[in-house]
């Protein structure tokens, strides 16, 4: 059965859809990208012509025209009786299959490989043997591996001991498992505003009902929306990256991880601290994580950006009871973690603060070079550089970066519009761009962004609405 996306829901997730050019053109690409980058399914049917022309109090011809157009692209099929249906041909599902094959790939913050990642594989090789008598089948995560994560909390300031540690095959993976366990049907999940888009796709999954506070370039963490939210809605979660935030690269001063601790244990909400990001510090120093204020927080943990994606490697850091529970839950999703490369990763964990330190210099030059191609070829673009992460959070100003995915597209460049990071269609004037690739790449990237975003253009209809992140 398809699902129905109601008038005023889709209005919502259009957010700022207009543009320069015909309202009907630009309609039928903003719902092109939603359909993109998921934020619709494949398969959902589109309100009735005449139910969205009233909720975005447009004429119903402008809305037969944008749907027409969709239908001639191959976007979205219609058969007599039961409505029109969105159609995502061929391979180009999600915001990964949006670069699929595009020469420059920059839907997603990555890094490069660490160096010793070749070695710490063959090192696993060899060990390997050893482990061939067990069945393989590792839903804990190897002790050596558990241990060694351990140690680096214990190093970071949080005491903790392996039983408090779950291996997973990376942090979304944890995530997954996490709200799995904690989540129940119709409970609230309170997120940062904006956040990791993947977060929201997990949450949704549940049929969470998704709360949301701002994270700002100059405000920081908005403390007063959060314990309203907390204290209205009591949600049983909250999602939160207290250091370089994906996407706007800020970390919570440690006020603000004081303040929000004791605000969700005064409602009973589970804080799940992502630190997925964490370890990839630039120029900022040491700050305690944020379970050192939260006993019952649950840490999540990867070492896909400090080492590699392709290791695929993650844990979760919670309460023993709240491991048993997770552990209990597990197998309905996945029966445990590769050995070899939980092999590999005990060798990586040993050397965090190696990794850590080289990582840190690594992102350094990305970021500034970066940084220094778009001071000089997109001037106007307002670019805060941050001290550690994988990402610019760019305001624009005025372009549309929906609008912008879709040129850059065109020009073998992939994108992540800003909306895919809110909720509700916010952020359409911000663009995450990541600094941790080649930096040829980042140099063809800003050559394309600089020739196309003039084309995409101010939109005059409309000036920056998104002063409030
Ligand atoms: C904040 C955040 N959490 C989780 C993930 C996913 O991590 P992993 O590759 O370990 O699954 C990412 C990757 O982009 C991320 O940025």
């Amino acid at each position: 059965m398809n699902s129905l996306v109601t008038g005023r829901r889709l209005a919502r997730e259009l957010g700022e859809w207009r543009s320069a050019g015909p309202a009907y053109r630009a309609l039928a690409d903003r719902i092109r990208v939603l359909l993109m980058d998921g934020r619709l399914a494949s398969g959902t049917r589109l309100p009735a012509e005449r139910e969205l022309s009233g909720a975005l109090g447009l004429s119903r011809t402008t809305v037969a025209a944008a749907y027409s157009k969709l239908r001639d692209d191959g976007y979205l099929a219609s058969v007599r009786g039961s409505g029109s249906t969105l159609v995502l041909p061929g391979r180009e599902r999600g915001e990964h299959s949006l670069a699929n094959g595009l020469p420059l790939d920059f839907t997603k913050a990555i890094t490069l490989a660490y160096p010793g990642m070749a070695a710490a594989y063959a090192a696993a090789l060899e060990l390997l043997p050893a482990y061939l008598g067990h069945d393989g089948f590792d839903m804990v995560g190897l002790p050596d591996l558990r241990e060694a994560i351990a140690h680096s909390y214990c190093d970071r300031g949080l005491p903790t001991s392996a039983d408090q540690v779950m291996v997973t095959t990376g942090a979304q993976h944890a995530l997954n498992l996490v709200t799995k366990t904690l989540h129940s049907p119709g409970e609230r999940v309170l997120v940062e505003q904006p956040t990791y888009p993947h977060a929201l796709d997990t949450f949704a999954s549940v049929g969470a009902r998704i709360l949301s506070f701002p994270v700002s370039q100059d405000g920081g963490w908005d403390l007063r929306q959060a314990s309203l939210q907390l204290r209205r809605a009591a949600p049983s979660m909250a999602f939160l990256m207290p250091d370089f935030h994906n996407p706007t690269g800020k970390s919570m001063t440690i006020p603000e991880r004081e303040y929000l601790a004791a605000a969700a244990a005064r409602e009973g909400t589970v804080l799940v601290a992502d630190e997925t990001t964490a370890l990839l510090d630039i120029d900022r120093g040491v700050l305690p994580p944020l379970g050192c204020f939260s006993p019952g927080a649950i840490t999540l943990g990867s070492l896909g950006k400090i080492a590699w994606g392709g290791l695929r490697i993650g844990w979760i850091r919670a309460p023993r009871e709240v491991l048993t529970r997770i552990l209990r839950d597990r197998p309905a999703q996945d029966l445990g973690t590769p050995l070899l490369e939980q092999l590999a990763a005990a060798q990586l964990v040993h050397e965090l603060p190696v990794l850590a330190d080289s990582r840190g210099k690594d992102l350094k030059m990305r970021r500034d070079v970066l940084t220094g191609l778009l001071a000089e070829q997109l001037p106007d673009w307002k670019v805060d550089v941050p001290d550690g992460g994988l990402s610019l959070w760019i305001n624009t100003g005025t372009v549309s970066t929906s609008a912008l995915a879709l040129a850059a597209r065109a020009e073998g460049l992939g994108l992540v519009p800003g909306p895919r990071f809110g909720l509700d269609g916010a952020f359409e004037r911000f663009l995450r761009l990541p600094f941790g690739h080649d930096v040829e790449q980042l140099r063809d990237a800003v050559a394309i962004l600089a020739r196309i975003s003039s084309r995409v253009g101010a939109d005059p209809l409309r000036m920056p609405l998104q002063a409030v992140i």
